[in-house]
């Protein structure tokens, strides 16, 4: 017998079986990064296909970056968190029924198939690893703010800082500032009372003028007043006399002379002495008092430079350089900024500061005075 040798054909086949197993597996591996750069590409165009809806349709009211306008912030960590995919969708799709977000879904007489709101959807998602955490701006009342509006709508009949007053009639008020009065009610009877008046006694309604949170700022001035504090008033001498000339500018010049005596009653620096001129020319020469106060308005506030320098070593000196060179802040010696504009209009850009750039406003820092200060300094920089 002779035996077959088979370790020719055991050989061949065990190889055939490797070459095999091993082309199947590369035809596997490379097949899934085949897919998954498909998926990848897929994913990428339908990101910029959601991008360019996004860019056409919904900066407007949101921003470019999701940062918020009209619309609210969408690239908010919190709210991201917050929506699944899906809840996005459902937003975009049917929009929010009375405000002024849009539906966009074809099902809601939109423009857009649901394929176009998932590439806005994806494209919102992509901004989630980086989303900042935002936080909403929460109304905390106020009760300087509410001395600033008792001001103007309260104290013709109820007196300066509530120590009562007269009615329409002539008939004294009770002081609104008593604390045993105010000890008697609470903040919702003082809250309805604003907001419903007292009709027949010659009190107005004010639901028509003064918005709820305005109202509120109101009812945190009573609970001050409750409290034995005394408050002051927002109010700058810059809005009294603004205030001022738009009254006279109506030819009202009770009311000029109203905002101008208080005006002159918070007033500070040099400029001080040119209200009494006004005010007496009121009533004897109106073209005068006008052409005055549109000055004054103008060039108000006037500070002390020495004042300023102090001022601006604490404030500003850290951002514009000891000398004004400059630094993360501009160059203010000297700048053409500070020349093209009145000390009314650096008062206001110093208050609110510049919008997205480091330069914040002082509104509640550096009070009017100080900020004329700071003005009078940087005008020393000025050729
Ligand atoms: C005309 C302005 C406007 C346009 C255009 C607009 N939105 Fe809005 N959007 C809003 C407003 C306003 C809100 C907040 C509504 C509310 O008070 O509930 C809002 C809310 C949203 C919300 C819900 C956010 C949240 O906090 O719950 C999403 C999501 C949204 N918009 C996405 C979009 C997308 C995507 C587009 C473009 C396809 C778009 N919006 C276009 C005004 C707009
Ligand atoms: C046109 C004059 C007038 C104006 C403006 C006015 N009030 Fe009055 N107020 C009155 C009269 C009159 C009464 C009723 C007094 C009475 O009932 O005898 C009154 C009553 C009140 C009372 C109730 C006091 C109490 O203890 O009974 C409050 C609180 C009050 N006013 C707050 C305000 C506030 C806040 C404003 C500004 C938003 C304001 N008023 C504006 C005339 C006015
Ligand atoms: C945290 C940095 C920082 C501080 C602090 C700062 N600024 Fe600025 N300031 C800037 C920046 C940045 C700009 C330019 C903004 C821009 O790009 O438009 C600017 C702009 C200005 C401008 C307008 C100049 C121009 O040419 O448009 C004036 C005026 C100014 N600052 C004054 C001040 C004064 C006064 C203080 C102190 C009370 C102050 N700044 C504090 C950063 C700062």
């Amino acid at each position: 017998m002779q035996n077959e040798n088979y370790t020719k054909h055991k050989i061949i086949g065990i190889v055939l079986s490797v070459v095999l197993i091993a082309a199947v597996t590369f035809a596997f591996v490379t097949e899934t990064a085949r897919t998954e750069s498909v998926s990848a590409l897929a994913h990428k165009t339908s990101l910029q296909r959601g991008r360019q809806l996004y860019v056409d349709n919904c900066v407007s009211c949101h921003g470019s970056r999701g940062e918020g306008g009209v619309g609210s912030v969408l690239n908010n960590s919190g709210l991201l968190k917050k929506a699944s995919d899906a809840v996005l969708f459902a937003t975009i799709a049917s929009g929010r029924p009375s405000t002024v977000m849009p539906a966009w879904g074809q099902a809601y007489g939109g423009a857009f198939t649901d394929q176009e709101i998932r590439e806005i959807v994806a494209f919102i998602r992509a901004w989630e690893p980086n989303a900042p955490v935002v936080v909403a701006a929460v109304f905390v009342p106020d009760a300087a703010r509410g001395a600033s509006i008792y001001e103007t709508a309260c104290m013709v009949c109820h007196g300066e800082n509530g120590k009562g007053g007269t009615d329409l009639y002539g008939n004294p008020l009770v002081a609104l500032n008593d604390r045993t009065q105010l000890g008697k009610h609470d903040d919702a009877w003082y809250q309805q009372t604003i907001v419903n008046g007292r009709p027949a006694k010659g009190m107005p309604g004010s639901s028509n003028v003064l918005s709820a949170n305005q109202v509120s700022d109101l009812i945190a001035l009573m609970a001050a007043w409750r409290n034995g504090e005394t408050v002051v008033s927002k109010t700058t001498v810059a809005q009294l006399i603004n205030s001022a000339l738009f009254s006279l500018q109506q030819n009202d010049g009770e009311d000029a002379l109203f905002y101008l005596k208080r005006a002159k009653t918070i007033a500070f620096g040099p400029a001080i002495n040119r209200f009494d001129p006004i005010i007496s020319n009121i009533a004897t020469n109106q073209t005068a008092a006008l052409n005055d106060l549109t000055s004054l308005s103008k060039d108000w506030p006037v500070g002390d430079p020495v004042n300023g320098e102090t001022i601006y070593v604490d404030a500003c000196k850290s951002c514009h350089g000891d000398a004004g060179q400059g630094g993360v802040g501009r160059k203010l010696k000297p700048n053409q900024y500070v020349q093209d504009n009145t000390n009314a209009d650096l008062f206001q850009f110093m208050l609110v500061g510049r919008d997205g750039t480091a330069m914040r406003g002082w509104q509640d820092r550096l009070s009017e005075s100080q900020l004329a200060d700071v003005i009078a300094f940087l005008r020393t920089w000025q050729p």
